[in-house]
């Protein structure tokens, strides 16, 4: 890893998405208009009714309690994160003010007009930036959404360019905010560790140091909500994510037998799910759940995804404690720069990446 250069590890060449539309643009413009690039296939459409009546919540994981080595709640995350990949973190112990500050740095950004965030959009080969991802094909439909990339830590390979420095309390705001996801999702990666059977560092020894980015999110209303999706259905390419979604306009659904459940804000939660590297990690045992997000008439919604993601030389494949008889190994190794490219090079898929490439037949 000593030889990765910093320019390399900002990630210039993770794969660059196909330039869109701003669709927040598209909406101002027209708010009645769908162009067709939108309009999902019938079996992909949303059954917009489905967004108030969900019969199942995912499961809530107390982080005061965990953090205190409650066995209860250490177990509730071990069925969490098998049988759901997903959960809400309530009492996480970041301070409202700083969830308020990053809901409201992102608000900030959105509200500019089109031509100050252009100065900020995705340049050149960069996946950085004002713009969007997954968009490879001009056939492929498109998510209602507009999106702001940034990695955001460690600090030295962060692209400044990026940061919209005319927003006052723009960078703070991202500062605070991901300082304090890095120690929720440190101290969930520690409670994986000890539930895979090794010691508390044992995922941090594996994966050693990592960057986290964060994916913004402006989903706006749309006039045809059964049509389009916000974001199409995929799964994270990473170890885990923190989303801060809404706390009132929900949207994110998640697959859980065969169904879209919404996953339902509850005020200042932070909802975590696994993402395809710890999938790998576990050998299976901890799921990456495919998701998406729907959108409504009337308001838009922003979310921001934090992600955690390994150094891109790493070669991620199952760890050995997590592979016997019983559970042969399910995934062939592969160095993550050659994953994400992977995965970043193709439209989003729901599992099919992970799948594709890496499973092992007959496992
Ligand atoms: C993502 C994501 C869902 C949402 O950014 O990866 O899944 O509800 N977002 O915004
Ligand atoms: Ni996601």
């Amino acid at each position: 890893m000593e030889n990765i250069g910093i320019e390399e590890e900002k990630g210039s060449d993770w794969g660059k998405s196909l330039p869109v539309p701003s669709v927040q643009e598209l909406v101002r413009n027209d708010p009645q208009s769908v162009p067709e690039k939108y309009i999902q296939h019938h079996p992909d459409r949303p059954l917009v009714p489905d967004m108030a009546s969900s019969s199942f919540d995912i499961p809530i994981i107390d982080f005061a309690l965990l953090a205190k080595g409650d066995e209860h709640e250490t177990r509730k995350l071990d069925l969490a994160c098998k049988h759901w990949g997903f959960f809400q973190i309530i009492n996480h112990g970041v301070a409202e003010e700083v969830l308020l500050k990053m809901k409201a740095a992102i608000a900030a950004f959105f509200g500019l007009p089109l031509e100050e965030k252009n100065k900020y959009a995705q340049a050149g080969n960069d996946f950085q930036g004002y713009g969007q991802q997954y968009v490879v094909s001009e056939e492929q439909k498109l998510d209602w959404c507009d999106m702001m990339f940034l990695i955001t830590l460690p600090h030295e390979i962060r692209s400044l360019k990026y940061w919209p420095d005319t927003i006052p309390g723009f960078k703070d705001a991202v500062e605070s905010y991901s300082k304090e996801a890095r120690k929720v999702a440190n101290e969930i990666c520690t409670n994986i560790s000890l539930l895979m059977g090794m010691d508390k560092d044992g995922l941090k020894g594996f994966y050693g140091k990592t960057k986290q980015a964060m994916r913004m999110n402006y989903y706006p209303p749309c006039s045809r909500p059964d049509l389009v999706l916000g974001i199409n259905p995929h799964s994270d390419p990473d170890i885990i994510t923190l989303l801060l979604q809404d706390d009132e306009v929900p949207g994110l659904q998640i697959r859980h037998k065969d169904k879209w459940i919404l996953v339902k804000p509850i005020r200042n939660a932070i909802v975590a799910n696994v993402g395809d590297v710890l999938e790998i990690l576990s050998n299976g045992v901890y799921k990456s759940v495919e998701h998406r997000a729907i959108t409504n008439e009337r308001e838009s919604r922003i979310s921001v995804a934090t992600i955690k993601i390994p150094y891109d030389e790493l070669e991620i494949g199952p760890m050995e404690c997590t592979v016997d008889d019983d559970r042969p190994r399910m995934y062939r190794n592969i160095k993550y720069l050659d994953y994400v490219r992977y995965t970043l090079g193709r439209k989003m898929e729901g599992k099919a990446h992970i799948d594709n490439i890496l499973k092992i037949e007959g496992s």
